[in-house]
């Protein structure tokens, strides 16, 4: 049977799209329920901008053209030989839930990566990451469809360059592609990554030695549930800020000054410095501006307390950047992407 067309709405209010809830409408609204469908979209002259779940865009103002949202679903697996399976899922898919189901099937890997919000195709655009685990180490390939060609295309691992929240979909051609599928490779047997520190903490605090799938994940959950707001009850995108990286000597100069700021060395020699600390070190904790909120639990994460408007928030991430500037000599940058009339 053929697919329908997909459904387009004019002027949407797409305030929901986005987890931090700034109050937004878009030109024009598609939505993508079916592969077949990516053809079928009528030409348009309009800006074009990808959407999963939303988690990670921030909508400072109306967006002025056409937003795709990605809801293909579907999840299959594949076994590779004794130990290891394939896992692919469609871009529509919820991350969290396909955590949760790899774990009720025996299929480990993925225990770190547990609750963090948004949908399996935005996971490679910023290469998601949480307690030690980044998606590079488990991923094998995507899918994606090519807005510039009109035809599907295949990613392996070296083609997505990816790096610390970042990857090719991200910095070097964003919004060309259109994320249909991801495929992780995930293990029958669990080799649990328990090296980060507060997660360490957490579990040897409970007399935990070695876990169970179902232990680790559920020490993932608490830890995010105790620093992260449930952006059902508090709109909010995760951390706001990357934490910087910088050169060994630059990372240095800055340690010098601030001996006991938290930072971790990177494979490749860099030094990933703690923005959460330098944030809460300089007083922003709790701090607004209007409705938008430095979140009283963890500096790094941004709030809409309710009511917050673009104009507000951009004056608070303006007000923490410059006062980190003054006080480190960095640029924090933000870590979602904000979407506005004016942005590039
Ligand atoms: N810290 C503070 N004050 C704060 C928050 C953090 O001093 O208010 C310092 C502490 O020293 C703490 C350290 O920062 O030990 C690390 O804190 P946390 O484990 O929460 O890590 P993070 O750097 O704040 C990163 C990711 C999170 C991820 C956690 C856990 C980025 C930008 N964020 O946060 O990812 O869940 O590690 O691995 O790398 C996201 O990307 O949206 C996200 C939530």
């Amino acid at each position: 049977m053929k697919t329908p067309p997909p459904e387009i709405i004019t002027d949407a209010d797409i305030t929901a799209l986005s987890s931090f809830r700034l109050p937004a409408r878009a030109r024009e609204l598609i939505l993508l329920n079916h592969p077949d469908q990516l053809g079928q979209m009528p030409p348009t002259e309009l800006r074009e901008l990808m959407l999963g779940g939303g988690s990670n865009t921030v909508f400072i103002g109306d967006w002025p053209g056409r937003i795709l949202l990605n809801r293909l679903s579907g999840v299959s697996f594949e076994p590779v030989d004794d130990e290891q399976v394939l896992v692919t899922a469609a871009g529509g898919e919820n991350w969290h839930r396909l955590v949760v189901r790899c774990i009720r099937r025996g299929l480990h890997g993925l225990e770190n990566l547990i609750m963090i919000p948004g949908s399996v195709g935005a996971a490679p655009m910023q290469n998601i990451g949480a307690y030690g685990i980044e998606l590079a180490e488990v991923f094998e390939r995507l899918r994606a469809w090519d807005r510039q060609t009109g035809r599907m295309r295949t990613f392996e691992r070296e083609d997505c360059a990816f790096a610390y929240r970042d990857s090719y979909f991200k910095s070097i051609a964003p919004e060309r592609f259109l994320i249909t599928s991801v495929t992780v490779r995930v293990s029958r047997r669990f080799q649990p990554q328990t090296g980060y520190a507060s997660l360490k903490n957490a579990m040897d605090a409970a007399g935990i030695r070695q876990p169970t799938p179902e232990q680790l994940a559920a020490h993932v959950m608490r830890l995010r549930r105790h620093r992260l707001p449930d952006p059902a009850r508090m709109p909010n995108a995760g951390s706001f800020f990357k934490n910087p990286v910088l050169e060994a000597n630059h990372a240095e100069q800055v340690l010098r000054d601030h001996p006991d700021l938290p930072h971790w060395p990177m494979p490749d020699g860099d030094i990933k410095l703690g923005a959460g600390a330098m944030i809460e070190r300089l007083g922003w904790k709790g701090r607004s501006v209007g409705d938008a909120a430095v979140y009283d639990r963890h500096a790094l994460v941004l709030v809409n307390r309710g009511q917050a408007k673009a104009s507000d928030l951009k004056t608070l991430i303006q007000a923490i950047i410059d006062s980190v500037q003054q006080t480190y000599g960095l640029r924090l940058e933000p870590e979602p992407r904000l979407m506005g009339p004016q942005t590039s």
